[in-house]
């Protein structure tokens, strides 16, 4: 056995798939999503759908990984033996596979840009005005396409590495750091900002702002945030020491992510609101452009704060880019079979391609539209997000419901309560398909063909 197939200790699988969870899904994502469907309303329904389906989920697939093998394919194949299913199982691995490429092929780009920002940011703001700064950026292809490649190439370098060596060791030093720069502005954001504005904002119920469309949001999100449906916590999974118990460690890391996200609404939204002229409904850009135009408000000490909270997001990035990519490497590694360091190189190229025509999306081909898809970029992350990671998190979901609990060792996973276990497994064979099936139908027959029922 190699001297990398397993981790050193049980807070190595906390740390690496708290790592993955916790990224621009929480920083990026989750205050703005909540701050435009609904607010409190939002945030409940998400804490909801987190505890509902996207606990159980993840810790089916955990357990995959954790029974089977390493790469999603193998995992599933191997899996489905164990359980004299069908070898077809192994699509749920595939879908993985090409999840990971296509989330990689937008998420490095907007990581560049975090970067971007950073070093915009450091270089203050005077004489400059912020709002033009964001569409200059992302106006020049050459300049994007910078950025992410060099946040590729930091990602590469983590995963050429491998699992003890990259992994596990990029992650003590990403993750504390992340957690003590999150506090560090959510402190800040309540001493210069307006916290009870945020905490309004965030939290008040805003129930006329509730469609079906804020379910989809909820759901989609929390299956995003923590990780699921494309093996990545197959991956982890198997890398856990036999001992460590699947329940109690998600819980642990579902936890962490969701307290980030929630805590990152209250470092982001008491500096909009500190300025009346910011709005908080920015979407994507809340970030960028909303944000810089605080640090910029801010003054001199905006130049400090600012460099800060993109390292903050930049830190969150990585530590998910790895895992993104990490299935595909595995998997690229087993099939060739070849070494560490080519298969990283492959999978790094393949993504380089995808990221160039997701930066496309920004500049010059924005105007490309496909049904109500805006853009280049924003289809890379319908293909990767609604489409596949759904379909991903349903045959996870079916599969261990279905096939992987008649020989899953109930005591030997870690569930004491033979409750807690049959409920596992009823919402993996009823509640989360039905759940994920339907907001995949609803959301592609709206983002494609226009139709909408609610
Ligand atoms: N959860 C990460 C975020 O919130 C993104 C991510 C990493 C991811 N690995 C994943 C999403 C696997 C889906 C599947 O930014």
């Amino acid at each position: 056995m190699q001297s990398n197939t397993r981790w050193n200790n049980n807070l190595a699988f906390l740390l690496a798939a708290t790592g993955s969870a916790v990224g621009l899904g929480n920083i990026w994502g989750f205050p703005y999503k909540a701050g435009e469907n609904g607010g409190g309303l939002f945030v409940l329904l998400y804490i909801f759908f987190v505890i509902l389906l996207g606990l159980p989920v993840f810790m089916a697939e955990v357990a995959i990984g954790k029974i089977g093998k390493k790469d999603p394919v193998s995992a599933m194949i191997n899996t489905a033996d164990k359980t004299n299913s069908t070898k077809n199982w192994r699509v749920v691995g595939y879908l993985g596979i090409l999840s990971n490429l296509f989330i990689g092929g937008y998420y490095a780009v907007i990581a560049g840009l975090v970067i971007n920002y950073g070093f915009i940011s450091a270089s203050g703001f005077i004489g400059k005005d912020p709002t033009v700064i964001y569409d200059t950026e992302i106006s020049s292809f050459v300049e994007m396409t910078f950025w992410f490649l060099l946040f590729l190439a930091l990602t590469g370098f983590v995963l050429a590495r491998g699992i003890e060596k990259g992994i596990e060791s990029s992650m003590r030093i990403l993750m504390p750091t992340l957690f003590f720069l999150i506090i560090l502005m959510v402190g800040y954001g309540a001493y210069r900002g307006d916290m009870s504005a945020a905490l309004s904002y965030l939290f008040s119920w805003k129930a006329e702002q509730f469609s079906a469309a804020t379910m989809q949001a909820a759901i989609g999100q929390a299956f995003f945030s923590l990780s699921i449906g494309m093996g990545t916590l197959m991956a982890f999974g198997y890398y856990m020491p036999k001992e460590q118990k699947v329940p109690g460690a998600s819980s642990i890391v579902v936890t962490a992510d969701t307290s980030v996200a929630l805590l990152a609404g209250l470092a982001i939204f008491p500096l909009v609101f500190a300025f009346p002229f910011l709005d908080p409904n920015a979407g994507t850009e809340l970030v960028f452009k909303t944000m810089s135009t605080a640090f910029a408000e801010l003054g001199a000490i905006g130049q400090f704060v600012g460099p800060l909270f993109y390292l903050l997001l930049a830190v969150a990035a990585l530590s998910s880019m790895i895992s993104i990519l990490e299935p595909s490497v595995l998997w690229v590694q087993e099939r060739m079979p070849t070494t560490r360091t080519r298969a990283t190189f492959i999978v790094i190229a393949i993504c380089i391609i995808l990221c160039l025509i997701s930066v496309s999306g920004f500049n010059v081909l924005k105007d490309f539209k496909v049904g109500s898809l805006e853009n280049p970029f924003e289809m890379m992350k319908y293909i990767a997000d609604d489409f596949l990671l759904l379909l991903g998190g349903t045959g996870i979901s079916a599969f261990v419901g279905w096939r992987l609990s008649k020989i899953i060792d109930m005591e030997k996973l870690g569930f004491k309560s033979k409750l807690l276990f049959s409920a596992w497994i009823f919402i993996l064979r009823w509640v989360s398909p039905l759940f994920l099936m339907v907001i995949w139908v609803l959301g592609n027959l709206e983002r494609i063909f226009f139709i909408k029922f609610f």
